[in-house]
């Protein structure tokens, strides 16, 4: 079976690895890929967002099978274009993928459903935003309505900051069409939790919990980053907020998004927060997290290719998908200065043994070497027994890699581990 996987960064390094562990994948496919995936596919240089160019290989290729992985192609409709080539695709059509690809149809979503998530106010117009602004009470979050490269949300702690997130979404155009319109939400404090969900938009399983690690620097300090480290489970994530986000919030939004016409097929990302009122919806993604995928795919018993499938086919309730009990960790190797600005080019040198845990984000290949390309370079992960032992593995590993100017936290899991203490 040929696979093409869209996408080229650690989450997609993930499910290339997982694919090929079925020994029906003869061959996959990475577009583009990355020097790191090199080692696990074919990578293809087109872009995760030429719909065209993607169309054009898998068809030329005979691709059997395609898993379309980041937000991006998702939105712009790279599954609505490949099925109507006759390419069977995990991921949602555009009109699932709305889901994440506008906050303010997701807010609404949300809101007619009854699914629970922070009180709201949508605007088109910077004026009327700027005069809710008054009486808002603080902090507040500003969200872009669109894709903004995970840089689209502000939590604004002065009326002044608030005032400048809505300037320069609405009238600088920071995030081009994608801050045209904005959501002013309530501002929420809990746990957060993530919870990647397999659905064929009728029947849903929720995979292990998992937590991120979004701020730069120890001790959730710095910059918001795409992500500097997972651990799973989420400690925070009790049996018991299982059902009740299973409940209120997990079948209600599938449901409702059969009900619009929409259903959602692929994996659906809950960005969740454990408040004093509940579990809460902070955000949907259409797509496997990153970090996240990165360690609750190692997790995952069943075969990666056969849920997949049952979830294209409309078939997941005939299935098993059995999660290990054990835990994970990832840690993720940044190139200094990131997410800001950082320097390319430097050798990373992985030694043999840790390979089995690395995946590549950031990298390139030059001359045979393998050299790095982006801010965030590679997740490190390992699995183990207990929580404890998952991240000192992981650190332990990390250590053993090394490039210039690399950086990373070192407190991924401290939280999750304190909390499981309690
Ligand atoms: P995002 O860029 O959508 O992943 O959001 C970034 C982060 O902003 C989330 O992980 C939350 O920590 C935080 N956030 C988003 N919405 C809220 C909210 N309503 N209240 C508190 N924090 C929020
Ligand atoms: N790790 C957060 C995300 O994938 O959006």
């Amino acid at each position: 079976m040929r696979i093409m996987v869209i996408g080229g960064g650690g989450r997609e390094h993930a499910i290339i690895k997982k694919l090929k562990e079925n020994p029906e994948v003869h061959k996959i496919y990475a577009l583009p890929g990355n020097g790191g995936i090199a080692r696990d596919a074919t990578c293809v240089p087109i872009k995760a967002t030429d719909i065209a160019a993607i169309v054009d290989f898998a068809v030329k290729t005979g691709v059997d099978y395609a898993v379309v992985a980041p937000d991006d192609p998702l939105v712009l409709g790279a599954v609505d274009a490949l099925e109507a080539v006759g390419v069977p695709c995990f991921g949602p059509r555009a009109s699932a993928a709305i889901i994440e690809g506008s906050k303010v149809f997701a807010k609404n979503l949300m809101k007619k459903y009854g699914i629970p998530t922070a009180a709201y106010e949508t605007f088109d117009d910077m004026d009327a935003a700027l005069s809710y602004l008054e009486s808002a009470p603080l902090p507040t979050v500003i969200k872009a309505d669109g894709l903004a490269l995970g840089k689209g949300v502000t939590i604004a702690h002065t009326k002044e900051e608030a005032r400048e997130a809505v300037i320069s979404a609405m009238r600088d155009r920071k995030f081009g069409a994608s801050g045209e319109k904005i959501v002013i939400e309530e501002f929420l404090t809990g746990p957060e939790v993530s919870v990647l969900a397999f659905t064929d938009g009728d029947t849903l399983i929720p995979m292990v919990s998992s937590m991120d690690h979004k701020c730069a620097y120890d001790g959730d300090t710095g910059p918001n980053t795409g992500g500097m480290g997972t651990i799973a489970p989420n400690p925070y994530y009790t049996p018991q907020i299982a059902r009740l986000c299973m409940e209120r919030i997990f079948m209600p939004t599938i449901q409702a998004m059969k009900l619009e016409g929409r259903p959602f097929k692929g994996c659906l990302y809950f960005g969740l927060m454990l408040t004093g009122d509940g579990p809460k919806v902070i955000e949907y993604n259409c797509r496997f997290g990153d970090p996240e995928t990165q360690v609750v795919l190692p997790l995952l018993e069943s075969d990666l290719l056969t849920v997949m499938q049952a979830v294209t086919n409309g078939t997941l309730g005939d299935i098993e998908v059995r999660f290990s009990d054990k835990c994970a960790a990832c840690v993720v190797m940044a190139s200094k200065g990131y997410p800001l600005s950082y320097e390319k080019g430097f050798e990373i040198s992985i030694p043999e043994e840790a390979e089995g845990h690395v995946y590549v984000a950031g990298a390139a290949k030059e001359d045979g070497r393998l050299v790095t390309s982006g801010g965030r370079v590679l997740g490190v992960s390992a699995v183990a027994d207990t929580l404890r032992e998952a991240v000192d593995n992981a650190y332990k590993i990390t250590e053993t890699i090394s490039f210039e100017n690399a950086f990373y936290r070192r407190d991924i899991g401290a939280r999750a581990l304190r909390a499981g203490e309690n």
